[in-house]
């Protein structure tokens, strides 16, 4: 496979190390609502530490525009770094000036500091290369030795993914090994019969997942925002519910497809329609041929699978020896339309094989709605770079690690 490990960079004692990682977490009024990328990350970091590395984390946060904004600070990350490691961590609050040098400088062996937002300097995401290239100088003279470790963040050719481990000598991270260990699995000989669940709420954002996995699964599940576009494609009228027009064409393609393939696409036959979108919404269920039936007609909104598509969904789910899930099967956010969510989460934990979370929403939903990570066989830390891995992609931030 090629990929440069952390054995590649020889003895890391009293080297600066710095590594990138992804500790983009959900905020709420400052406070981290999902740790889960910052638990991600310790393996490493541990294994740094450990070896007497100098320790330099960066990341960033959020998408502010080139310019420090206080909404995106990571000092509430480097806080609970420091709970979760057990030990202090240095808080720089520039990301190459004089404060992040200051903070490296003081490191002593085993030490780790934490510099500020890699995302509130312009170079950090240029489209231009040399920009980025010079941001990546800034960033690679504060330290000896770099290893990427932000696996959500490898589809993106940014200055401290991709230059920067160009300039030092560079390896992947434990979490990124594991993440290719299992992410390898699902596109190399699964084990049969193996089912994706896809939801979320656009159809466009899961395209090329949808035209790459469909001649290698068995079912494709289809749940959440998008499925509507789906029952549309089909002939049915979907009230107000969310519909991306410009899909129907693809979409009646990849039903067409799956026909063709003999691969069982499956759509939800019931649907929870609500009044509006709100979580206290009145609610009703309908048939999924009949959405405007309900007594809101077709200003109803479907923001749920219904409870038969739910046992179905469950019961495909565990009847499967590898399963991929991303996105959501309703709002979950709203605990009256979470049902569907919990439902294929709760089958998802008893699959006896491999049962994988993708990322992003799906990784927040299973968290906020009490299920634990270790009732997985993986959580993925990467949303769009898991979809973009199994889209067959070539992902920049791992070619440069030697990923082939
Ligand atoms: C993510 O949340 O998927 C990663 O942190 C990447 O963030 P981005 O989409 O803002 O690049």
């Amino acid at each position: 496979m090629g990929l440069r490990t952390l054995s590649s960079l020889g003895d890391l004692a009293g080297k600066r190390v710095i590594i990138r990682c992804d500790l983009n977490v959900p905020l709420k009024d400052g406070v981290i609502t999902d740790d889960g990328r910052v638990r991600a990350s310790l393996p490493t970091l541990n294994a740094l530490i450990n070896q007497g590395a100098r320790v330099v984390v960066c990341s960033h946060l959020g998408r502010p525009e080139g310019a420090p904004d206080e909404r995106y600070s990571l000092a509430p990350v480097a806080q609970r770094l420091s709970e979760l490691l057990g030990k202090p961590v240095a808080f720089a609050r520039d990301t190459v000036g004089e404060s992040a040098a200051d903070a490296v400088a003081s490191l002593a062996d085993g030490d780790i500091a934490v510099i500020e937002n890699l995302r509130f300097n312009p170079g950090e995401t240029s489209k231009d290369a040399s920009e980025r290239e010079e941001f990546a100088g800034h960033l690679a003279s504060l330290a000896d030795v770099m290893v990427s470790d932000g696996f959500g963040v490898v589809h993106r050719k940014q200055a401290s993914v991709y230059e920067l481990a160009n300039l030092l000598p560079s390896a992947a991270g434990l979490l990124i090994e594991k993440e290719l260990e299992v992410l390898d699995r699902l596109t190399e000989n699964p084990e049969r019969p193996y089912t994706v669940v896809l939801g979320g709420s656009k159809v466009s954002d899961k395209l090329g997942v949808i035209d790459h996995l469909l001649p290698r699964v068995d079912r494709l599940l289809i749940g959440g925002g998008m499925l509507f576009t789906f029952l549309k494609a089909e002939g049915h009228e979907v009230g107000a519910s969310l519909l991306e027009q410009d899909q129907l064409d693809t979409v009646r393609g990849y039903i067409a497809k799956a026909k063709e393939l003999g691969v069982e696409l499956v759509l939800p036959t019931d649907v929870v329609v609500a009044e509006k979108f709100a979580a206290d919404a009145a609610h009703e269920i309908a048939a999924a041929d009949a959405i405007e039936s309900t007594s809101f007609g077709a200003a109803g909104i479907g923001l749920d699978i219904g409870p038969d598509t739910a046992v179905a969904f469950a019961a495909a789910v565990r009847g499967s020896r590898t399963v991929f899930w991303n996105g959501p099967m309703g709002v979950f956010e709203f605990p009256a339309f979470a049902n569907g969510t919990r439902a294929v989460a709760e089958a998802l934990t008893v699959v006896e094989g491999l049962s994988v979370v993708g990322g992003g929403d799906s990784a927040a939903a299973v968290r906020q709605l009490g299920f634990s990570d270790d009732q997985f066989g993986h959580i993925s830390t990467g949303g769009g770079a898991s979809l973009e891995f199994l889209e067959g992609k070539k992902l920049p931030g791992l070619e440069v690690l030697g990923w082939a």
